[in-house]
């Protein structure tokens, strides 16, 4: 069958916002008989891959899902390989971004990644900062269980302080005191490596989105992948809860 390109895809009917679970860097390597350091090394390409592609098609918002709060629990070695690998991806990409009109943001635990690479996002963030084409997020040491606590217990303070009251607080409250408070919701979460699951990525954002699973391991993920992802996308009818004949 024929790969989707970038010519079947309906650019009036983008998704604004893309999420994706990048799995199976290990499983990669394995099949190729390298060390797991290896996948997460390859799967930087797919990174570049994505982030251009969509930064071509216009797509306004990329969130990639990069490092859990639970990846902590990996053996020391392949959690200092990480971190390092994004060290050097965020030192070499820089221009990428700059050439591109990227801007980068994070959403997660940022205090708990090692100080090198704090600076190194501090630095990215602060020069791509006035980029406009692509908002391209980075989920470090995130988890969405941590994200909703947090924004509890920040909610919980302004009330006890009265800042704001109890009437207050509604959906869009809730939004404002996330990680993603300037992310619009999620329309397309794509995850990769055959797993269905959502391992405690973006839980209320995701409240609408399409899921759209691929037994492609990350490493192997091209704009190609990216495109199919998306035409496949544009052919469901979101309802949000209304009929079908309603939307027509
Ligand atoms: C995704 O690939 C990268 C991270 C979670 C950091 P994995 O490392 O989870 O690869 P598999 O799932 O073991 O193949
Ligand atoms: C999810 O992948 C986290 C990232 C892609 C960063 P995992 O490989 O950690 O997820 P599980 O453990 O298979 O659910
Ligand atoms: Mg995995």
């Amino acid at each position: 069958m024929r790969m989707v390109t970038k010519d079947d895809l309906d650019l009036d009917k983008l998704p604004g916002h893309i999420a994706i679970i990048m799995d199976g860097n290990g499983r990669w390597a394995k099949k190729q008989g390298l060390l797991r350091a290896a996948g997460h090394e390859r799967g930087t390409r797919s990174v570049r891959e994505v982030v251009e592609g969509c930064a071509q098609l216009g797509i306004p918002y990329l969130t990639l899902y990069a490092f859990s709060t639970e990846n902590w629990n990996r053996p020391k070695l392949e959690v200092d390989t990480l971190m390092r690998l994004l060290v050097s991806s965020l030192k070499k990409e820089i221009k990428t971004l700059q050439k591109n009109d990227i801007s980068l943001n994070t959403i997660g635990n940022i205090n708990s990644l090692p100080k090198k690479a704090q600076s190194e996002l501090e630095e990215v963030i602060k020069k791509t900062k006035n980029n406009k084409r692509l908002r391209l997020t980075l989920a470090l040491s995130y988890g969405a269980r941590e994200e909703v606590l947090n924004t509890v217990k920040e909610i919980c303070l302004k009330v006890k302080n009265n800042i704001i009251s109890v009437d207050e607080i509604d959906e869009s409250c809730i939004n404002k005191h996330l990680y993603t408070h300037d992310l619009p919701e999620v329309d397309l979460l794509i995850r990769t490596s055959g797993e269905q699951r959502v391992s405690n990525f973006l839980l209320w954002q995701i409240a609408y989105a399409e899921f759209y699973f691929t037994d492609v391991l990350w490493p192997d993920f091209t704009q190609a992948h990216l495109h199919d992802a998306i035409f496949n996308y544009q052919k469901r009818e979101r309802r949000f809860g209304k009929t079908s004949e309603q939307l027509h």
